[in-house]
């Protein structure tokens, strides 16, 4: 999705995500948590962070930074930090995660809750993931990837007219994000029939998008 039609979306979504997208993604954010394997003192960036329902999930001895386009869903966020006293946050930013301002191996842990399917260029996004995560640190994924069922598919690919609506492309399909020849350690492990979580270790070169 082109970046102003994001905006557009989540300015609208922002006063009704937590309750239309809250407890339906919440399997997902959890099931990353418990993926990451956070040591005391470790820096966390979560792109696309949205209003932040899942910055209470980390342990308060990690700190985090979480960015997000949308101005909007990042009040609610900030709203949500004051109103919970989540010190562990270090900051929430407005940033495009295509175009990060971030200085390469900053972080840690990289993680991407839900956003692959929504930025306008997914392979580009990876990128940055892998520039901005510290060589020896990981990339965490949790989306929705296009359906191998015939019946799903065929749903997805009836609602991918409307994503710009949607505010997210239901037919996403992992092979838009992957670099041709992708050598990295990957693993892809399901949360249940619809949510799976990718983890990429880094350290590996990806060639320029
Ligand atoms: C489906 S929401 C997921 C929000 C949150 N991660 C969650 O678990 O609820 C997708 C979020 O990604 C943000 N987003 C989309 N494109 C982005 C980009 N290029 N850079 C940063 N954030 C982006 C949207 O503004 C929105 O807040």
């Amino acid at each position: 999705m082109q970046i102003d039609a994001v905006k557009a979306a989540y300015r609208r979504y922002a006063r009704i995500y937590d309750t239309v997208f809250g407890p339906v993604l919440q399997p997902g954010r959890k099931a990353v948590l418990d993926a990451l394997n956070l040591k005391p003192g470790d820096r966390v960036l979560e792109v696309g962070v949205g209003t932040g329902l899942s910055l209470q999930l980390y342990p308060r001895d990690v700190r985090i930074t979480g960015i997000d386009v949308s101005r909007e869903m990042l009040d609610k966020a900030r709203e949500r930090v004051a109103r919970r006293n989540l010190t562990h946050v270090e900051g929430l930013l407005e940033m495009d995660a295509e175009r990060m301002e971030f200085p390469d191996a900053s972080f840690d842990k990289v993680v991407a809750m839900y956003v692959v399917s929504v930025v306008e260029r997914p392979a580009k996004l990876l990128e940055e993931l892998h520039r901005v995560c510290k060589p020896d640190g990981e990339i965490f994924i949790v989306n929705h990837f296009h359906s191998d069922n015939p019946f799903l598919g065929g749903i997805e690919k009836a609602l991918s007219g409307f994503s710009s609506t949607l505010g997210f492309h239901p037919d996403f399909n992992l092979r838009e994000m992957l670099p041709a020849g992708h050598n990295g350690e990957v693993s892809m492990s399901r949360v249940n029939l619809f949510w799976k979580i990718l983890r990429l270790r880094n350290g590996v070169k990806h060639k320029k998008l």
